[in-house]
């Protein structure tokens, strides 16, 4: 007998991304189109993170909603729920209680020097709460269920995803190998949109300038008014470059969506000006989005269809977590019941 029988294992990936209302062009290059790629290759396991969407103040009509369009919109980007677990993290109780557990397995002084906290408990004050502080415990409660090898993340994720793996290695360290320690999985392509008004900060939803982030279902008008406006730079040479960050972005997000090469798109620009450049980004981004805004309509107008699907997602997402978190239990030496 030999061994051809025998096909390698694929490797285990999980990412989620919280349900916001808008998911930006951001998003999609820097993330969701990343996860519909890694689908034929990995194992991938998938989740709208609406428990760590909690810890802003939601309204409850709006953000029920923000959760099933965030289902929907995935499953449009191409999350295919034949080849992928995808389901909505709520759902899945696992998660809540292992996050427990790796609150007392995680420092104070470490969940203290995150950077997202002290930024986000910055920007919301007024409402500085528990959940905001241990968000990465929960984070690492989501990726280390699954036993993920492989977690796609944005860059600025990086330091939540290190604080995932020195719980994981403390945790195996005092019982014995209980959880997999996972790598973060960078993309090399598009890994940051930035702002189409300020290209030094990251394009984010949250901005109060509505013309530097471009929604995935916005409108092809105004998704081409918002190119039209984006800030460049005054050398009039479209060419990647130092201090030239609007282009810069402009070249990536136009790379991202046609999949040239920035030499093919500075080639493709020579002597041509600025306008024309942001004109043709415009229509690409437009190509780009109008199956995917095709398609979520489609998906939003049928909530039996999405119904069973994220049904379908957590019972698999359960069955699979209820082992990693019964093994950890366990150890710490809990009863069974
Ligand atoms: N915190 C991530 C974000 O805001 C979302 C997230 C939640 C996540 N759980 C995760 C990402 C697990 C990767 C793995 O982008």
């Amino acid at each position: 007998m030999n061994n051809n029988t025998v096909t390698e294992k694929k490797k285990r990936i999980f990412s989620a991304i919280q349900p916001s209302g808008t998911i930006t062009l951001g998003n999609y290059i820097g993330a969701l189109q990343n996860w519909v790629k890694l689908q034929d290759d990995h194992e991938c396991i998938y989740a709208v993170a609406d428990l760590h969407a909690i810890t802003v103040r939601q309204d409850p009509k709006a953000f029920r909603q923000n959760i099933l369009n965030a289902y929907a919109l995935f499953l449009a980007c191409g999350v295919d729920t034949e080849k992928s677990i995808f389901f909505i993290q709520s759902h899945v109780h696992t998660h809540a209680e292992l996050a427990w557990i790796l609150n007392c397995y995680t420092q104070f002084g470490e969940l203290s020097r995150m950077t997202q906290f002290k930024d986000k408990s910055a920007k919301h004050a007024d409402n500085v709460n528990a959940g905001l502080f241990t968000y990465p415990s929960l984070m690492a409660a989501d990726i280390l269920l699954y036993q993920a090898d492989l977690v796609p993340i944005g860059a600025d994720q990086k330091q939540h995803l290190e604080l995932t793996r020195n719980i994981a290695e403390r945790f195996n360290g005092i019982y014995g190998n209980t959880f997999r320690v996972p790598e973060g999985y960078i993309p090399q392509v598009g890994a940051r949109v930035m702002s189409l008004q300020d290209p030094k900060k990251k394009m984010s939803k949250s901005d109060e300038n509505v013309n530097a982030w471009v929604g995935i279902t916005d409108s092809p008008e105004t998704i081409m008014k918002k190119f039209k406006r984006a800030v460049t730079d005054s050398e009039a040479r479209v060419c990647v470059g130092e201090g030239k960050d609007g282009i810069n972005n402009l070249i990536g997000i136009m790379s991202a969506v046609t999949g040239k090469t920035n030499d093919e798109i500075t080639a493709e620009f020579e002597g041509k000006g600025y306008g024309d450049f942001k004109t043709k980004v415009g229509e690409a981004v437009v190509e780009k989005l109008r199956p995917i805004r095709e398609s979520f309509e489609k998906y939003v107008a049928d909530k039996a269809y999405l119904e069973e699907q994220y049904r379908k997602g957590a019972e698999i997402a359960e069955k699979i977590s209820i082992r990693t978190l019964d093994k950890a239990k366990k150890k710490i030496g809990y009863l069974p019941r």
